[in-house]
């Protein structure tokens, strides 16, 4: 597959975080985008640069960039853009996990909220003379939505109702690009999520995790009934969804992307359980006594279901790989690649960031 963007320079923010490293994977590897790609993230805790050594090592100095930046650093976000003739950016960076909101909202409230409005006033200034031809692309998640009962959809119309800090944060987000959008004519875009699953993420969310306790033989926390039900699409079909409205969807438009996939929490933990047991060569429900149901999460969205035909219809979006063969995949990844865990579990990673980055 080969790439046809009309964008020679994509600033990819949190590019070494588990949806970006993917992101960046399926620019040169999958579609080989001729152009080039500059990564900006803080590398905090879930941002990991090993994740990308080898296109470092490959593209490097000439079609990559690495910047260790903050995006709550307005001065060092102002400064990318008199470094490097950015056409384009794709803002992945956030933090990410509902749990960690619960405990600590700030961080949240900093790089989701005042980190996006700090690039969004870059571009703006930077792009002032010819907004058309740039585009500022903003990856947001289904949570903003709020939770759904048994039955119904989100669409890009449904009301916003967040309920953790964390879809607080997202919304918040979303509404500084579209007010850049009606206000100031910036040339933007919003694609809305489900849960993504795949190889490079961060083992604090449910699919890795369950995935590493097994391996551990640690207990497996469900939360409450375990009948929350989430939308699951694999993270290169994401990624594909993405490209499609950085390159095709239309000006101050939202985009949902999702799996038409969903599993209560209780029965994808049974069905990972089978699957590594089968790997692993153990019987099909030896790691299902290690299932623990534990204390719920505090204001635990029930149900996310995302209707995505207006990708599907208007940029002829489909997801590409079935579940059970992601599934497979992303619990291949995670048994084989010892090393990359054994580095994110100890902590070595971060001591090889403060060794490359933060002594330079
Ligand atoms: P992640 O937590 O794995 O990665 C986030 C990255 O952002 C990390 O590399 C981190 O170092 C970087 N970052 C954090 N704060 C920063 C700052 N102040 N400045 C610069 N970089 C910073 O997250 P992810 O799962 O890859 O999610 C990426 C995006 O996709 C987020 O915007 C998230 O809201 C959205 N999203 C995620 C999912 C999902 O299932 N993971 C679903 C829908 C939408
Ligand atoms: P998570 O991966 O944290 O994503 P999100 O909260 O953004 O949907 O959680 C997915 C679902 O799994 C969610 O309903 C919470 C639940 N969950 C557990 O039951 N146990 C766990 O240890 C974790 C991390 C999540």
């Amino acid at each position: 597959m080969e790439s046809n963007s009309k964008y020679k320079c994509i600033v990819v923010t949190g590019g070494a975080g588990f949806i970006g490293t993917n992101f960046i994977r399926y620019l040169f590897e999958k579609i080989h985008y001729p152009g080039v790609i500059v990564n900006v993230d803080k590398l905090t805790y879930a941002g990991n640069p090993e994740n990308l050594a080898d296109i470092e090592a490959k593209f490097g100095g000439k079609r990559y960039f690495f910047e260790k930046i903050d995006i709550c650093d307005f001065n060092a976000c102002e400064k990318l853009f008199t470094t490097y003739n950015i056409d384009c950016v794709v803002h992945f960076a956030a933090e990410s996990h509902v749990d960690r909101s619960i405990h600590g909202p700030k961080d949240f409230i900093y790089t989701n909220i005042i980190g996006t409005f700090n690039l969004l006033e870059c571009c703006r200034s930077a792009w002032e003379n010819d907004y058309a031809s740039r585009r500022f692309h903003h990856i947001s998640t289904d949570e903003v939505y709020g939770s759904l009962g048994e039955t119904g959809y989100f669409y890009e119309t449904t009301p916003y109702d967040p309920r953790s800090p964390y879809s607080a944060s997202k919304a918040s987000s979303d509404h500084l690009v579209m007010a850049y959008y009606h206000t100031y004519g910036l040339n933007v875009t919003i694609s809305n999520c489900s849960n993504n699953y795949g190889p490079y993420q961060f083992p604090e969310k449910l699919i890795p995790l369950m995935i590493l306790n097994m391996k551990s033989e640690k207990p497996l926390p469900v939360y409450g009934d375990g009948k929350n039900v989430r939308d699951w699409l694999y993270v290169e079909d994401h990624c594909l969804g993405v490209w499609l409205v950085v390159n095709e969807g239309k000006a101050g438009e939202t985009y949902n992307i999702g799996g038409e996939n969903e599993w209560h929490n209780i029965d994808l933990v049974q069905k990972l359980c089978e699957i590594v047991a089968e790997k692993t060569g153990k019987s099909r429900d030896y790691y299902k006594k290690l299932i623990t149901f534990v204390k719920d999460r505090p204001g635990h969205d029930r149900r996310y279901a995302i209707n995505c035909d207006k990708i599907k219809n208007e940029l002829n979006f489909r997801q590409t790989v079935e579940f059970s063969q992601g599934l497979e995949k992303t619990v291949d990844w995670y048994l084989n690649n010892k090393e990359w865990i054994e580095r994110v579990k100890s902590g070595e990673y971060r001591k090889w960031i403060e060794r490359n980055y933060e002594k330079r």
